[in-house]
């Protein structure tokens, strides 16, 4: 494995191969990450990790400052996923001028969106950024961001990126809690109750099953989501991929939930397809 910190060290290493498999992420790397890399590891011949915490995706009053990192662990895990080049630039090499961004025109007044401002015209400035510069065949993103895989789709649709988008599977604790870098933020209180966020999308799953209206779904879904010390950010469905209302021609429901712990803000969500 090789890492790289500029823009040309990287382009030279990559140009004339084959197909690139890229999997961006902010580091702090888990299984959830790793399901990324094997996947593109196994239909690539080569695979590029970028590590990049991207403060433009970070509202004022976030963890920026504090997002957990470390070099080491992430380069190991990397090496035994089989990456070939790690990406690690910084704010002057993604950001030389910061005269131009890409702004989001829909999909992003529901879920995060609403609630972090700005932070998905971020999100796709970064990956628009390392889309150029790496220029992949296939890209690899996990549903657990549902709504940012929706947006990065709309992205790549929108201005036509010549590259493939797959959507890869929620990995979780053995408890069922949705793997994070910020679980680590976790009190041991907070760790105890957090595996709740799962067990109440699995009940919502089974109601949706049972054929049980949606508004009594997300009103159930409120009701199991209320640990103590914690408060609900938003209990929603819509419709997937478009992020739009649900009506009666929609396919997919996109059920999401955020909560907010004291310190840490954790989200899930379930892909519902209707029978
Ligand atoms: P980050 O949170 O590091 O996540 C990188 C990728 O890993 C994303 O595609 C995310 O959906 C995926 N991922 C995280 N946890 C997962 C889990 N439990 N199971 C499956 N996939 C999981 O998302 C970002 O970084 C950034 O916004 C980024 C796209 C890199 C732009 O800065």
């Amino acid at each position: 494995m090789k890492i790289m910190r500029s823009v040309e060290q990287l382009r030279e290493a990559l140009s004339g191969q084959q197909s690139i498999g890229f999997v961006p992420t902010m580091g702090f790397l888990h299984e959830g990450h790793a399901s990324l890399l094997e996947q593109a590891r196994a239909e690539n011949d080569i695979v590029v990790l970028s590590i990049f915490v991207n403060p433009t995706q970070f509202g004022p009053n976030e963890d920026l400052d504090r997002y957990p990192r470390d070099e080491i662990r992430d380069q190991q895990l990397a090496q035994s996923a089989g990456v070939d080049y790690l990406f690690y630039p910084t704010n002057e090499v993604m950001y030389p001028l910061d005269m131009a961004r890409v702004t989001v025109r829909s999909g992003d007044d529901v879920l995060c969106g609403a609630s972090r401002p700005g932070h998905f015209d971020g999100v796709l400035t970064v990956v628009s950024k390392l889309f150029n510069i790496v220029q992949p065949t296939r890209a690899y993103f996990g549903l657990k961001d549902a709504q940012q895989l929706a947006l990065i789709e709309g992205y790549v649709a929108d201005y036509f990126v010549p590259v493939e988008i797959k959507r890869c599977p929620i990995i979780r604790e053995a408890d069922g809690l949705a793997k994070s870098s910020r679980n680590v933020y976790l009190s041991d209180r907070e760790r105890e109750q957090a595996p709740g966020i799962q067990q109440a999308l699995v009940e919502a799953k089974q109601a949706l099953d049972q054929g049980q209206p949606l508004d009594t779904v997300l009103e159930k879904t409120r009701t199991l989501l209320q640990f103590e010390g914690t408060t609900i950010d938003y209990v929603e469905a819509v419709a997937y991929p478009t992020l739009g209302p649900i009506d009666a021609t929609t396919e997919t429901i996109l059920l999401a939930v955020a909560v907010q712990f004291e310190s840490a803000r954790l989200i899930d969500n379930l892909l519902y397809t209707r029978g």
